[in-house]
């Protein structure tokens, strides 16, 4: 039986619930949580609101690449104690999860030198262990050596659904038709790029979340941490 920490790599298609159960196994284990799309989501952030993307989605790619490495994306933990992204130090994390953004991210994240800054400082997190990260590519590309793999699916309906009440909360306008072609629309990009498309990796173990409650997932992941790695997730319901 291994022992120590290790890295949890989470991957899956768009809204599976990969971030929320992320965050519970961080936080019960006492690791630290990284939303690798969080920083896809600032880059094109970045590139929308600074001319790079024109209003029929053409992405100035050359000089994106010039101005990139100039940027700076980090994380915080906010009063309540929520990690939220910073770029260039300002708290963009609100901006980066509207519809506007999800619009675009996907272009953003198939181009290979974007890919390749956002990398650079997903690997940096990973150098003590001890790390939950989220994403698409994470189990293949980023840590394909992590201790523990899982790939979340669930059914489209479930995930538009679930998408769909985190826009209405937020304020923005959204239907459930709108809210599923984003994610369709992304899925099928992610899938199908060149550079680390989304995948399963061979050694990734499948959790499908459409009717598992947060406390239920966590009973199936302790029935593989216990006995495999000797942790256990202590579940709370506050993430
Ligand atoms: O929250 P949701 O699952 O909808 O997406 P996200 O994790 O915020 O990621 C937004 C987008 O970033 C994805 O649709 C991908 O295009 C891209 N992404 C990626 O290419 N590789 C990752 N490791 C993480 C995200």
């Amino acid at each position: 039986m291994a022992s120590g920490k290790i890295i949890i790599a989470i991957d899956g298609y768009s809204s599976t619930g990969k971030s929320s159960f992320a965050k519970l196994v961080a936080k019960g284990l006492g690791y630290i949580y990284a939303d690798s799309g969080a920083l896809y989501r600032a880059v094109t952030y970045f590139a929308y609101t600074n001319g790079f993307i024109d209003d029929a989605g053409n992405i100035d790619k050359e000089n994106l690449a010039k101005v990139l490495p100039r940027i700076e994306i980090t994380f915080r933990t906010n009063k309540k104690g929520d990690s939220v992204t910073c770029l260039n130090g300002s708290n963009v994390e609100k901006y980066i999860r509207t519809s506007t953004v999800s619009a675009h991210v996907s272009p953003i994240a198939e181009i290979p030198f974007v890919r390749d800054f956002v990398n650079v400082m997903l690997r940096r997190m990973g150098q003590d262990k001890g790390l939950v990260m989220d994403g698409r590519d994470i189990g293949t590309a980023v840590f394909p050596n992590a201790e523990l793999k899982i790939f979340m699916t669930a059914s489209a309906k479930v995930r538009a659904e679930r998408r769909l009440k985190e826009l209405l909360a937020k304020g923005e306008k959204a239907t459930l038709q709108s809210v599923l072609e984003n994610l369709n629309q992304r899925d099928y990009i992610d899938s199908h790029r060149q550079k680390d498309p989304l995948t399963k990796a061979k050694d990734a173990i499948e959790l499908d979340n459409s009717c598992m409650t947060f406390e239920e997932e966590i009973e199936w992941l302790n029935n593989i941490l216990v006995p495999n790695f000797n942790l256990k997730v202590e579940y709370s319901k506050e993430a």
